[in-house]
Parts: structure tokens; C-alpha cells; sequence
């Protein structure tokens, strides 16, 4: 099956994205049946690409990484690339592919969630579906983007917006159905982790953020880290997706971290316990994300820099962890194409009936 992409945002997360799609696209295609082409790139200030036959996005990441917009770089089709995002998603929906995805990866944005919603929204109105490691559209409105999915008969997916590539979202969807979350406690901001980690070290608070920054995990304002706000973004996803909460990061209860914290950090280790910024919530209560003192045997007082780790308590399974003991942009590349290929197994045609088989005398 042909699918056309557009990749609406192309920094981290999306460069890594178009390399991983080129490493596996042979497997891709023997094992999924899956034949996929990048139609269309739209950023910010880095110009806009399209070709209706596709475009090379290898040759893409490094004209933008060497500086060039996509708009006017050597390798760049004919024709007038797209004004904007909007105008690449609307050339998407024009593909005449059976299966057209839209790939979200623009900057978080924490007032309310856009434009990254109304990216999703209007390809998922031209009947496109949409893949999306932006928490933006899931922790302000997962209610009624599900429900616009449902009546599309598109599927929207967001398996990255939490612990990037370790599912969290699928766990639950696809191997325990009928389990009910009744609450979750976790770290789930690997850039305040390891700033935590580094403090409670001695570390100075200034480097051990720029590390992070360097990295390409910290958020692009590093502010939406620190101050907490990517872990209530998180928070609001799993409450929204997990109790149908209906809420937005700013129902959250939200403390973040700052260089103040240092000798408390200090202080948790020379007393066995450990300072991380925990995120939780419980069905029907307000969720909240806040610095705690953990004691050592506390699960989470184990998880050390960029580790994350999410406790689900559950009906039927109790206290159930997922941890991820480190993260990247390929992680989070990684979570893109394991929804890729989730919308691709769904399409697939059901399996014809087996033949009837003509008994044989004995059976008679
Ligand atoms: N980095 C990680 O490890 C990680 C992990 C999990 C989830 N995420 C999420 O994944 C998303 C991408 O992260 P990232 O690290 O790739 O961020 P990034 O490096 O800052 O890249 C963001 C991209 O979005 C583009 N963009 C921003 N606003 C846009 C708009 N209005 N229209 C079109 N393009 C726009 C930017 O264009 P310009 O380059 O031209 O500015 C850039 O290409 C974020 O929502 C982030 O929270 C990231």
C-alpha cells in the first residue's frame, strides 16, 4: 500500500523521523506491505517542500542542517512550494494515495495547544490521518479530536507525546483491553530528571540544562521544561486519554524546578532519599506535578537522568511500571513509525475466508 506523508515541522523529532523512514524502507515494505514517500515538509522559518511524486527528505535534513531553506535549497523540486503548513496538509489531502498521513512535530505550544489542533484537525476533515509526537493536541483536546477521528474514519495517534518511543498509549489500547487506570505516578520529563540527577552530584543547575538542551531533548524554550509545563502537558494527555478527564495543562497542578532546589537535592542524598519532579493523578481528582522527596525504595527515586517511568495502578493488574532508561529523538522517531505502522495494520484488508475444504470420505 502507497502512503504519502507530509511532515508538518522538521526539527529534532521530524529530521530524525525522515532518516529512520529511509533506514527501514525496505523493510517497511517486505513486512508491512507499506510504500511510503514524503510528499510534503512545511517549518517555521526553514521554508516549505512539496512534490506530488516525492521528495527526497534525506537530501532535506541535511539542506536544512546545513542552513538552506527547503523553499529555495539545491535539491528542491519544481514548482511553487507551499505558502505555509496549512497549504502542505491541503496538498497532502489532494494525494490520490489509499493512505495519506499528516506527521505532527511542531513546537509544543502551551497556551493552547496551536496551531498544532488545527493541523490535525483539518487533515483529519480531508480524511487524512495523523500521526503526532506534539502533546498539544492530546493534553487540550483529545475529546474532540478523537470523536472528529471517529466520524473521519481517520485514525489519530500520538504514541510519542508520552515516554517518546516505549509505548504507553498502545500498552494499554492494544494488550490489556478492559483494564481500567485508576491513577499513575511518574517522571515523565527526562530534562528536569537529569537536572535533578545532577544536582543531587554537586553539578551546577546552568550546565546540566544546556547538556540537555544541547542534546536536542530539551523542549525549544527550555522555560516549558523547568517550569514544569511539558510534564502537566503529559499529565493532561494521560489523564485526558486514561479517565476521560476532558482537561488542559493548565488544570494541573504545577510546581516546577529551578537552581533554589540544589541543596535540597543534596540533602535528599545524604538522607537516602532522592528530589524528582513527580507527575500523577487519579480518576476524578485534579492531577498535579510537583517536586517530592522519594524514599529510596520508591521505584521512581531509582530512575536517573534522562530515565522516565510511569506506574499505572490498575483494577485487575495492581501497580503495573513501564520505565524507559534513556531517551532520544530517535526514541521518540521510533514511536512516529510504530503509529505509522499501526494505521497501516489497521487498513489492511481482513483475511479472505479460507477455502472450504471438500470432506473426506472418512469424515462422513
Ligand atoms: N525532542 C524530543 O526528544 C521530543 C520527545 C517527545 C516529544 N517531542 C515533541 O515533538 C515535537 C517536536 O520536537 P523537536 O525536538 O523536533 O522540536 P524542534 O526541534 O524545536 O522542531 C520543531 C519544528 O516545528 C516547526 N514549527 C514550529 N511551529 C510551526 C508552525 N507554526 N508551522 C510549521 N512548522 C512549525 C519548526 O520550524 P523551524 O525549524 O523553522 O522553527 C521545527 O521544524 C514537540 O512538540 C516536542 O514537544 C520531542
Amino acid at each position: 500500500m502507497r502512503a504519502d506523508l507530509a511532515l508538518v515541522g522538521f526539527g529534532n523529532v521530524g529530521r530524525r523521523f525522515a532518516i529512520l523512514l529511509d533506514e527501514r524502507r525496505e523493510r517497511l515494505s517486505r513486512e508491512e506491505g507499506l510504500e511510503v514517500r514524503v510528499i510534503g515538509i512545511a517549518t517555521r522559518r526553514h521554508g516549505t517542500a512539496y512534490a506530488s511524486d516525492g521528495l527526497d527528505a534525506v537530501a532535506a535534513v541535511a539542506a536544512v542542517e546545513s542552513g538552506q531553506s527547503l523553499s529555495n535549497w539545491d535539491g528542491r523540486p519544481a514548482g511553487a512550494p507551499p505558502s505555509d503548513s496549512f497549504e502542505t496538509i491541503a496538498r497532502l489531502a489532494r494525494s490520490s494515495a489509499p493512505m495519506r498521513v499528516l506527521v505532527e512535530t511542531t513546537t509544543l505550544d502551551i497556551v493552547a495547544g496551536q496551531p498544532a489542533i488545527d493541523h490535525v484537525r483539518q487533515a483529519m476533515t480531508a480524511g487524512c490521518h495523523v500521526i503526532t509526537a506534539n502533546k498539544g493536541p492530546v493534553a487540550f483536546a483529545y475529546e474532540t479530536l478523537s470523536s472528529e477521528a471517529n466520524r473521519a474514519g481517520v485514525q489519530f495517534l500520538f504514541e510519542g507525546a508520552v515516554m517518546d518511543g516505549v509505548p504507553v498509549f498502545s500498552l494499554l489500547r492494544e494488550t490489556l483491553p478492559e483494564l481500567e487506570v485508576r491513577g499513575f505516578r511518574g517522571i515523565v520529563n527526562s530534562t528536569t530528571n537529569h537536572v535533578l540527577t545532577e544536582l543531587e552530584e554537586g553539578a551546577e543547575f546552568g550546565p546540566a540544562l544546556a547538556c540537555m538542551q544541547d542534546a536536542g531533548i530539551a523542549e525549544a524554550d527550555p522555560s516549558l521544561d523547568i517550569d514544569g509545563w511539558d510534564a502537566a502537558a503529559k499529565t493532561a494527555a494521560l489523564a485526558n486519554v486514561l479517565f476521560d478527564a476532558r482537561i488542559t495543562p493548565h488544570d494541573v497542578d504545577r510546581q516546577g524546578i529551578g537552581p533554589e532546589l540544589s541543596a535540597t537535592a543534596r540533602a535528599c542524598v545524604a538522607t537516602g532519599r532522592r528530589l524528582r519532579l513527580v507527575a500523577s493523578g487519579t480518576r476524578g481528582e485534579r492531577p498535579c506535578v510537583r517536586p517530592v522527596e522519594l524514599p529510596a525504595h520508591d521505584l521512581l527515586a531509582g530512575m536517573r537522568g534522562m530515565a522516565n517511568a510511569l506506574i499505572l495502578t490498575t483494577d485487575l493488574l495492581g501497580d503495573i511500571a513501564i520505565c524507559q532508561l534513556e531517551g532520544n529523538p530517535t526514541q521518540t522517531a521510533y514511536a512516529l513509525l510504530s503509529d505509522l505502522v499501526t494505521i497501516r495494520r489497521r487498513l489492511r484488508a481482513p483475511l479472505p475466508e479460507p477455502p472450504r475444504r471438500s470432506p473426506s470420505p472418512r469424515e462422513h
